[in-house]
């Protein structure tokens, strides 16, 4: 996820879009640019890596006077492809330095059109998929079918694209246009009077004006100070969807929710879909950065995840899932206990560290204790560039976008992915599944994005039961095989957001002690395994819930869609989607959050910063 902004108008552009940027700092902070075209066609482009005040210093150093023009765009990035640098930073500019690009999302055809650059002797000064899209304009500009037409380039270029992107261009020739196109990824326009702006959000241009609108999928708009043109790729005009904002700036930064969280809990569709991008590739699990080689994933005969915290718990899931598909054992562990326990690692153990931030101390740690023992280090992280994949010998990156409020949420749900992923293949280069099934596992994991849509309409439902039960001191979590470790995610997510004695347990260890708990009118939230899956573990649960009911405590169950055996059972009942049972954990986390978080806000609690927590965790 990235933050850009575009405008034309007849104000100076760069206070506008620097601004803009802070206001979207959120989306994205490892690297920050702009480009200004001023009205004799000069393009004047300056972008740096790390935080925003990096790019004012940078600015502020060029001489008084420059950077002055009408026409400008910025970007704030959170780096996909390369590292977060000076020179992968946007905007990309062609080789005559004469147009320039900012994009945000995943151009997933970007090799074979990198190589056709190439050929045309054009070399690139970054590692990016974006730095492709400004080449073509310029190619076409300059000799092809479009020469000396900025627009009709434009639209040439976007139509060979394939992936999920946001663009926006802009050409020294043209001051005063901004061509700018979405597919996947969003983009709304800011009407002005006498100016125009498009951006990734409205918080981009919101101090300016409240008039948008929003453009669908696959359409191309093209801004001018006093009028904006929207079609489809072929130029076919669209309409787009006008709104007036009437959110304030803080709720605009938020997607008019009340928490980043809120905000984060609401985008996981999105962050399932970009994770899972472009990682099946002509009949293949691909990984990101892999660096490991099918012979080398062959060579592995243990596994430890390591991880601290929420991706301890998509670590505990991803034991179910690779064992499941691999027979390859796989320990799960405690980032903090991990080196101090003299874990028997060798080169034939690949440790999978899951870190959403990649700086957490504890799993650093384990990674460096892991590659002194010269086992092979796979990094699952949301975080380019940061410290973990920088040192580990294989990243993939959770692609989720920033995640501002403390309590992990998104990339929870895509740490599961990616470690899904892993599984797969692992399974693909051992052969211990077919290429039909890796395929049709994959296809599974591919309509999760939805299904968890579908999960998040439980919301105002499960916000009325949450704020029903403000005044609870103590809620119990149960679950069997995968909902093992989402009853451990609930209990975690309640603990940290609503200060609330929150416990998750194995169904099956409710009888060796935790029954013990169970009284009139306490709290039971019970993760139902899917009917579709293994029976045993289903009757089992039924027969839990039986136990927990027949001892006064009130249930909340939840359960698939057509689950009827237990719905007699249930004070409550969440309804999920049906899906797969390694899949389940996927929508049955989904309103555990929703419930800490409306439970939290009934008390009163700021759900972005709780108490004594922090995002990363530093220190041992
Ligand atoms: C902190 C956060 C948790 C997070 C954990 C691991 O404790 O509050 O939400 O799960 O760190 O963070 P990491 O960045 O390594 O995933």
């Amino acid at each position: 996820m990235c933050g850009i902004v575009g405008y034309v108008g007849k104000r100076d552009a760069l206070p506008i879009v620097v601004e803009a940027l802070r206001r979207m700092e959120y989306r994205g902070y490892d690297s920050a640019g702009v480009a200004i075209v001023d009205d004799s066609g000069h393009l004047m482009v300056d972008k740096r890596a790390g935080r925003l005040e990096n790019l004012d210093a940078a600015l502020a150093a060029h001489p008084a006077g420059s950077f002055a023009g009408t026409t400008g765009m910025g970007h704030t990035r959170w780096a996909t492809h390369g590292r977060p640098t000076d020179r992968n930073a946007h905007p990309h500019v062609s080789a005559d330095g004469k147009a320039a690009v900012v994009h945000n999302g995943i151009i997933e055809n970007f090799a074979p059109l990198r190589a056709e650059v190439e050929a045309a002797g054009i070399e690139f000064s970054s590692d990016t998929d974006t730095e492709t899209a400004v080449h073509l304009l310029a190619l076409e500009y300059d000799g092809g079918e479009h020469a000396g037409d900025f627009i009709g380039s434009a639209y040439a270029v976007l139509r060979r694209l394939e992936g999920a992107f946001t663009l926006v261009f802009t050409h020294a020739d043209h001051p005063g246009t901004i061509v700018a196109a979405r597919r996947s990824t969003p983009l709304v326009v800011g009407v002005g009077d006498g100016e125009m702006f498009v951006g990734s959000d409205v918080a981009a241009f919101i101090e300016h004006t409240r008039d948008a609108v929003e453009l669908g999928q696959d359409q191309v708009v093209v801004i001018t100070a006093d009028d904006y043109t929207i079609t489809d790729f072929d130029g076919v005009s669209q309409q787009g969807k006008p709104f007036h904002i009437d959110w304030d700036l803080a709720a605009a930064e938020k997607g008019g929710h009340d928490f980043f969280m809120l905000k984060e809990i609401a985008e996981q569709p999105q962050a399932l879909a970009d994770t899972l991008l472009g990682h099946f590739e002509n009949g293949r699990v691909v990984l990101d950065e892999q660096r490991l080689s099918d012979g080398d994933l062959r060579e592995i005969d243990k596994v430890f995840v390591v991880a601290c915290g929420t991706a301890y718990h998509a670590g505990m899931l991803a034991k179910y899932a690779i064992e499941h598909w691999t027979r390859v054992p796989v320990e799960v562990e405690l980032a903090s206990e991990f080196r101090y326990r003299d874990p028997v690692l060798d080169r034939s153990t690949l440790v999978v560290a899951i870190s959403q931030s990649g700086e957490t101390a504890d799993t650093l740690e384990a990674v460096r204790h892991a590659k002194e023992q010269k086992a092979l280090v796979l990094a699952i992280c949301n975080t380019n560039g940061a410290q973990i994949p920088r040192e580990a010998d294989a990243v993939l990156y959770t692609h989720a976008g920033p995640e501002i409020g403390v309590a992990s949420t998104k990339c929870f749900l895509a740490q599961i992915a990616a470690t899904y992923l892993v599984g797969l293949a692992l399974a693909q280069a051992r052969g211990t599944k077919y290429p039909d099934e890796v395929a049709r596992e994959y296809a599974d994991l591919e309509r999760m994005p939805d299904a968890v849509a579908e999960v998040l309409k439980t919301g105002p439902a499960v916000r009325d039961l949450a704020q029903s039960l403000a005044d609870v001191n103590t809620v119990l979590f149960v679950g069997r095989h995968v909902g093992y470790p989402v009853a451990l995610e609930g209990a975690l997510k309640l603990k940290e957001l609503a200060y609330i004695h929150a416990e998750g347990f194995a169904a099956g260890e409710l009888k060796h002690g935790p029954i013990a708990l169970l009284e009139d009118d306490l709290t039971v939230i019970v993760i139902m395994p899917s009917p579709s899956g293994r029976a045993v573990l289903h009757s089992k649960m039924v027969s839990n819930i039986r136990e927990i009911q027949a001892r006064g405590a009130r249930t909340i169950v939840i359960a698939e869609s057509g689950d009827d055996a237990v719905r007699p059972l249930a004070d409550h009942l969440i309804e999920i989607p049906q899906c797969s049972t390694l899949l389940q954990p996927l929508v049955s986390t989904v309103p555990l959050q929703i419930f800490a978080a409306a439970l939290a806000q009934s008390r009163g609690y700021d759900v972005d910063k709780p108490r004594n927590l922090a995002k990363s965790v530093t220190v041992e």
